[in-house]
């Protein structure tokens, strides 16, 4: 190769690779733009928030900047040995296959585009390349001759190839800098080959062209990805490397000229040939997506996103070499290569599996995360789970030795996203799982399934839980079917009666048994872990969380927005109110509210305010109940600001909820607890909390003594705080780290 032919290549690649990585940013700020956004919906997807998905125009952008800079500006000879390539014709089929795809990427609202609308972009964009003159003329059967094709064959051949390349890239783009970085191997190999067997400058060119977009590229697509290439960049590079690979073979007539460019694109094609067989013998259409390729493999092995990745690239290196030393020297030499690789691949085996996370016991953990870094996944569903993690996610996230994945099942809707809005946080997963009315089975099962296929998706070292709820246990449940461990935020509240809270009490002893680290807010807790037997040393008195939330929560100058709020006049005895508990569904509640009526209606000045869940079984029986009262207000949920608020303006407190016991208190508000037990007896104890069931005539005698007498008031309106000083969360987290190994303080408890 001569001087001048050195000097364009270079000049190719340096004008490719650099305008690419200029224009790549602003490729992602298109795909903002214009919605084009791959959002994770299905376990397919490793990647865990919304991403753009049109990062490939920008090294088309580059390798149409480069090339055509280099065709009009400097002399470049155009054949191909006897092909003439006519090069409006490639450009015109590129610019097609590449639009097929990029209004498959902006389609995401229905899905993208048919797979037959996109089959046949692709047949049409391959028919541009024949009639452009690249194509297929020679075929040669092992071992037999070489045959000219005639027209026909020789167009279906070509137009398979193209497509066939295309839809490999295509299925090959599943991590993050994956499809680009073994494209961008794949392209040096062939540019090394080509070199060695003297092709056409013009095929030169435009390798050069495409290694240097896909090299100003990976860097934004590299794990952790900025960007994805998208449909458009797939599309476009496998058309682009089925195109160069046949006009650089153009010149071989012997086998070679088949064999080395399919070795060259080896991981791919065998890839997508094992997916056609896979999905044929389970019996699936060949064109569904399923989560069974060779990265997915990898990944579910325990490798991290970058390993695997990095595994792929060693393997089409090694197609690379072997392809340029089956070129250069005997099938032997060649063979005996693979059998070195083969050994060292066995050996390198020894060291993934030591890598990976998979069940391994915790002392060894600490070396094996990200990096370094410890896999911290949450897992929650409601509204009080979500109040009393979120301050935990924002310590968490406060770590740099920490990666946070959170993880909602939505087990709540509504109420759970009002929550996350307050704490302006947006989930990695969310199972969305609610359903109208619906049963203990049917939570238990999505969360199972659902909880149970993030976390192989997410490798965590630990999962952590909150309280008693369903989302709680099967989450649980699913982080020990993992094998990763489990961490309880909220352990060790009991009542000892199975069926009271139901299912709560149930859920939380099942959590007991396959928790490793407890995180018992009181000294209380703690002793009734210890009475069943868990090992002290991992357990922790923190203090619960909902302290930390209130810090942040409750301003003594606080103004409602809400326009009921706005209208109650707190000078009066106002009575903030909540009922949703499974077991005072029916009759309680009827009764609950029928006390609640009598008390509006016979005491003075009184103003009743009650957030209705949204629980259909709730609603109807408090609207049927207390609609039509004047001073009885049945509003919706409140966030979680409003209501903390709330609580600290109200005179007393009638509620059946868990949360509300532990944030009264601490606001020095009197609670009457509308249950006949309750696991939190600290309050109760210290004299801001009774309990005084869901019997009609007690409600309405207790809060009467309440609000009419102030002696009675005085002594259940001491401010006490049995449930923490506000920095639970720094123990649970600094307590996460002792146990792998990231600090040698174990933390101290609460005192
Ligand atoms: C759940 C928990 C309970 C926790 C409570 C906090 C279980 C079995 N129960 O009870 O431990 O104290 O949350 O509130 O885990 N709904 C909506 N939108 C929402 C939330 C609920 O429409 O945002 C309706 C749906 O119809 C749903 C119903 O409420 O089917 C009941 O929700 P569910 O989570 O099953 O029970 P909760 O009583 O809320
Ligand atoms: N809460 C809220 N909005 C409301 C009612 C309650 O944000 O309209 C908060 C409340 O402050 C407490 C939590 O929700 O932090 C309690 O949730 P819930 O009563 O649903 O569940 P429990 O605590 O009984 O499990």
């Amino acid at each position: 190769m001569s001087s001048n032919e050195w000097l364009n290549m270079l000049m190719t690649f340096v004008i490719a690779c650099v305008s690419t990585a200029i224009l790549t940013p602003f490729s992602i700020r298109l795909a903002y733009r214009i919605g084009a956004m791959d959002v994770p919906k299905d376990k397919r997807k490793i990647h865990s928030k919304p991403m753009p998905r049109i990062g490939g125009t920008a090294f088309i952008a580059g390798f149409l900047i480069s090339t055509l800079i280099m065709f009009l500006f400097c002399n470049i000879d155009r054949s191909v040995n006897f092909l003439e390539i006519d090069l409006i014709g490639f450009y015109l089929g590129a610019i097609i296959i590449a639009l097929v795809g990029f209004l498959d990427d902006v389609n995401t609202k229905e899905k993208g585009l048919k797979p037959t609308t996109k089959l046949f972009g692709q047949i049409i964009a391959a028919l541009c390349m024949v009639f452009s003159g690249a194509r297929i003329l020679y075929i040669n059967i092992p071992f037999l001759e070489t045959y000219g094709l005639n027209d026909i064959l020789s167009i279906i051949i070509t137009v398979g190839w193209v497509v066939g390349v295309t839809n490999a890239i295509n299925l090959l783009d599943g991590l993050d800098g994956l499809a680009s970085g073994v494209s961008a191997i794949a392209v040096l190999s062939l540019l090394a080959i080509f070199i060695l067997n003297g092709t056409a400058p013009i095929v030169l060119i435009l390798v050069a062209a495409l290694l240097g977009g896909l090299l100003g590229f990976l860097p934004y697509n590299f794990n952790p990805a900025k960007t994805f290439m998208g449909d458009v960049g797939s599309n476009f590079l496998g058309y682009t490397l089925a195109a160069v690979s046949m006009m650089g073979m153009a010149k071989t007539y012997t086998l070679m000229a088949i064999i080395l460019p399919v070795i060259v694109l080896a991981l791919p094609i065998f890839d997508t040939l094992f997916a056609i067989v896979r999905r044929i013998l389970s019996g699936k259409s060949i064109m569904e997506a399923d989560r069974g390729h060779l990265h997915h493999r990898l990944v579910d092995l325990g490798l991290s996103q970058k390993q695997a990745v990095l595994v792929l690239y060693a393997v089409t290196a090694m197609f690379g070499i072997f392809a340029i030393v089956l070129m250069e020297s005997s099938i032997w030499k060649a063979i005996g290569f693979l059998v070195i690789m083969a050994i060292l691949v066995l050996f390198e085996r020894r060291n993934i599996r030591i890598r990976n996370r998979k069940g391994l016991p915790k002392e060894q953990v600490k070396n094996l995360s990200d990096g370094g870094k410890l896999r911290v996944m949450l897992v929650f569903g409601t509204r009080p789970e979500a109040i009393k993690m979120c301050p935990l996610i924002l310590e968490l996230k406060k770590r740099e030795d920490i990666v946070t994945i959170v993880c909602v099942t939505a087990q709540h809707r509504e109420m759970l996203d009002q929550v996350l809005e307050a704490f302006n946080i947006v989930p990695d997963h969310d199972l969305n799982i609610m359903k109208a009315k619906q049963t203990l089975t049917h939570i238990t099962s999505e969360v199972l399934k659902g909880v149970y296929d993030v976390i192989q998706e997410e490798r965590p070292d630990i999962v952590l839980v909150h309280g008693d709820t369903t989302t709680t246990m099967a989450a649980a449940e699913a982080a020990f079917a993992a094998k990763v461990k489990v961490g309880h935020v909220e352990a060790g509240l009991r009542t000892y009666d199975k069926y009271s809270p139901f299912p709560e009490e149930m859920n939380r002893k099942i959590v007991t048994q396959i928790a490793d680290l407890f995180f018992a807010p009181t000294e209380n807790n703690k002793n009734n872990l210890l009475k069943e037997a868990i090992n002290e040393d991992e357990i922790y008195i923190t203090g619960n969380t909902v302290i930390d939330a209130l810090k942040t929560t409750v301003k003594e100058d606080y103004k409602f927005t809400h326009p009921v709020l706005q209208t109650i006049d707190f000078d009066k005895k106002v009575i903030f109110m909540t009922a949703h508990r499974r077991e005072n569904l029916g009759k309680p509640l009827h009764d609950i509210c029928e006390a609640v009526k009598e008390i509006a209606e016979t005491i003075e000045d009184v103003e009743v305010i009650y957030p209705v869940h949204l629980n259909p079984a709730v609603q109807e029986v408090a609207h049927e109940v207390l609609d039509g009262l004047d001073n009885v207000h049945l509003i919706e949920p409140l966030d979680v600001i409003t209501t903390h608020n709330l609580i600290n303006k109200s005179t007393i407190v009638l509620t059946d909820s868990g949360g509300i016991q532990e944030e009264a208190p601490s606001l020095g508000k009197p609670v009457l607890v509308l249950r006949n037990e309750t696991e939190r007896p600290e309050a109760v104890t210290a004299g801001t909390v009774k309990v005084v069931g869901t019997d009609k005539d007690t409600i309405v005698r207790e809060a009467t003594k309440l609000l009419t007498d102030s002696y009675a008031y005085e002594k259940m309106s001491k401010a006490t705080n049995p449930y923490g000083d506000g920095n639970a969360c720094d123990r649970i987290v600094e307590a996460i780290r002792y146990y792998f190994g990231l600090t040698k303080k174990r933390v101290k408890d609460l005192k």
